[in-house]
């Protein structure tokens, strides 16, 4: 069983994989972590972000620790942005996210092209959306909570353009697949959302 969660940042998409499975006891993979690792990797290697080649070197994301905060950063988040419109970036984790989503068991992958582009043949696809302004207050408190806190008017300035970076690309952009189910958390509290998204996903098995 695998189960596709896509969406645009800070949606609500990672919240509501995670329930997806624990709920299942199935293996998750936030695959936008992947990217900001590249991203960060990149950065710190003090490599350029605009050279295509460089920036698919770093994706062998060699001595990266998955659990660095400095990846949740607004920092990675947009280094992450900029690097995946790049196609040999894309092309160079991809393997990594199928190998993921092949286990025997299943697997609950999310990001911005799983139901797309990574796991086509999903059991499940949830597309998790909210207004920019609800997006941009989550990241906020996020942020502020890992003690990295910035003005409100620029994570919403951020958010927006990630958005339109993420759909605007040629390689993978951020869409809803055709057979998606459509979340929309914006007025939801985090329980309300993950039982819709748990209902959606039990009328799709
Ligand atoms: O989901 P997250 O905000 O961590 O993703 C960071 C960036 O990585 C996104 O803005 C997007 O550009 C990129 N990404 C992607 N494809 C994915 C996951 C993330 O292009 N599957």
């Amino acid at each position: 069983m695998i189960v596709a969660v896509d969406g645009p940042a800070a949606s609500g998409k990672g919240t509501i994989a995670r329930a997806i499975a624990r709920h299942y006891g199935l293996p998750h993979l936030d695959t936008g972590l992947l990217y900001r690792a590249a991203g960060l990797a990149l950065l710190r290697g003090g490599g350029d972000p605009s050279d295509e080649v460089q920036a698919v070197a770093a994706c062998a994301l060699t001595g990266v620790d998955f659990a660095d905060p400095e990846l949740k950063s607004e920092a990675a988040g947009g280094i992450a942005s900029q690097i995946s419109a790049y196609p040999g970036v894309r092309a160079a984790l991809i393997e990594r996210q199928r190998v993921f989503a092949a286990q025997p068991g299943g697997a609950v992958l999310d990001g911005r092209d799983i139901g797309t582009v990574i796991a086509p043949a999903a059991d499940a696809k949830l597309f998790v959306t909210a207004a920019p302004e609800v997006r941009a207050r989550r990241r906020f408190d996020e942020l502020e909570r890992l003690g990295m806190k910035l003005p409100f008017a620029e994570v919403l300035a951020d958010i927006e353009a990630r958005d339109a970076r993420d759909r605007s690309r040629a390689a993978a952009p951020l869409t809803m697949a055709g057979d998606a189910h459509l979340v929309d958390t914006s007025g939801l509290g985090v329980d309300e959302a993950i039982a819709r998204a748990l209902d959606a996903v039990r009328a799709r098995l």
